[in-house]
């Protein structure tokens, strides 16, 4: 006998989601608040986030951050974390995609404001995914510096390594201005500025604008200009460990180079000589 199928649950009509009116259902995310927002350039900005007190990462790791859909479903991308673990609050630095799903909105939120924030941070960017090492790199480019600000304010990372370089390239100077003003703070901080302004090295490069040093990293690492400039001895995997955070293609070259001085890339389960993350997924 076939059973009658049952009468369809009626659909509630959709509401819309109104500012500051996210429902806080238990989920895999919190809802936070907007506590800054600070804009770079007309496609950069970073803003500022409550915490929750059980919010745990480990600094390098990423989580996923967004706000609700039309239809009241959460919209979430990938987000770095660009603050310490032991700030109070959260930072996040984020590019402005005109047509993004997420940052073509995301871009306007004012203090005040709600956002999602995901539960469970993760990432390969870490410290336990590296080998104990004399130097560390920190290769970056674009919006690709956002673990690594988190990174240069914990202070494992100066108790693991005598010198801490990070590099930072963009396409023009505007875009440097989030890193020059995050290295500065962070040299003169109270808790991280002695060992920061002792080991940290910041080195930067555009590629499309004219400015003190022009090039790829990469083309710097292969000719050996960027040690020159640095004053240290070519890559060496016995003394130097490597962090990548960058473009598709930023990660494959900068891969290669490590893999071409046989670097073997680490892991959470197996930490070795280099690490990579993704800054985003390019689709041109
Ligand atoms: C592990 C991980 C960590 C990430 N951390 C950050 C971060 O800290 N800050 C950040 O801004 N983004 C970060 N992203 C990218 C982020 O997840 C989103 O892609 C970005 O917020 C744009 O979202 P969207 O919905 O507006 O557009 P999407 O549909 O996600 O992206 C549209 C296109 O915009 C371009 N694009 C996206 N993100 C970037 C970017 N960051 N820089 C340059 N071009 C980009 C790409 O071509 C992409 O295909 C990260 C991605 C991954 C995988
Ligand atoms: N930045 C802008 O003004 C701008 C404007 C409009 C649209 N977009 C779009 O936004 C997306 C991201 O732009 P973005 O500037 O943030 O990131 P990006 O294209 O990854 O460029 C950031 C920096 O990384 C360098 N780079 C790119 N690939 C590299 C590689 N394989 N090895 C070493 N260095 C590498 C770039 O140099 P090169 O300059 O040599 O590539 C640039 O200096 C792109 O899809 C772009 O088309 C950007």
């Amino acid at each position: 006998m076939t059973m009658p199928d049952p009468m369809p649950e009626p659909v509630p009509a959709a509401t819309p989601v109104a500012k500051n009116a996210i429902s806080a259902k238990p989920g895999p995310f919190t809802v936070e608040t907007v506590l800054a927002v600070k804009h770079f350039t007309d496609r950069l900005f970073s803003f500022r986030i409550t915490r929750p007190a059980s919010f745990r990462f480990r600094s390098g790791e990423f989580v996923m951050i967004g706000l609700p859909k039309e239809d009241g479903k959460p919209l979430l991308r990938a987000y770095s974390i660009a603050s310490p673990f032991w700030d109070e609050a959260l930072d996040f630095y984020s590019i402005k995609v005109a047509d993004g799903p997420l940052t073509s909105r995301l871009q306007h939120i004012q203090p005040g404001d709600e956002v999602l924030l995901g539960r469970k941070p993760t990432g390969t960017l870490v410290l336990d995914a590296l080998k104990p090492g004399k130097r560390l790199y920190m290769i970056s480019t674009g919006t690709g510096i956002a673990p690594f600000a988190s990174l240069i304010r914990d202070p494992e990372t100066y108790e693991k390594f005598d010198e801490v370089i990070l590099t930072h390239t963009c396409r023009q100077n505007a875009e440097l201005t989030y890193g020059e003003e995050l290295v500065a703070a962070t040299r003169a901080d109270e808790l991280i500025g002695e060992m920061a302004s002792e080991k940290l090295v910041h080195f930067t490069s555009v590629t499309r604008d004219e400015g003190p040093v022009k090039g790829r990293v990469t083309d710097m690492m292969n000719t050996g200009e960027l040690y020159t400039r640095l004053g240290v001895p070519a890559l060496d995997p016995a003394t130097d460990r490597v962090m990548i955070c960058g473009s598709e293609g930023l990660l494959k070259d900068v891969k290669q180079i490590c893999l071409d001085h046989n670097f073997i890339e680490g892991s959470n389960a197996a930490p070795a000589d280099f690490v990579i993350e993704k800054a985003f997924v390019a689709t041109d």
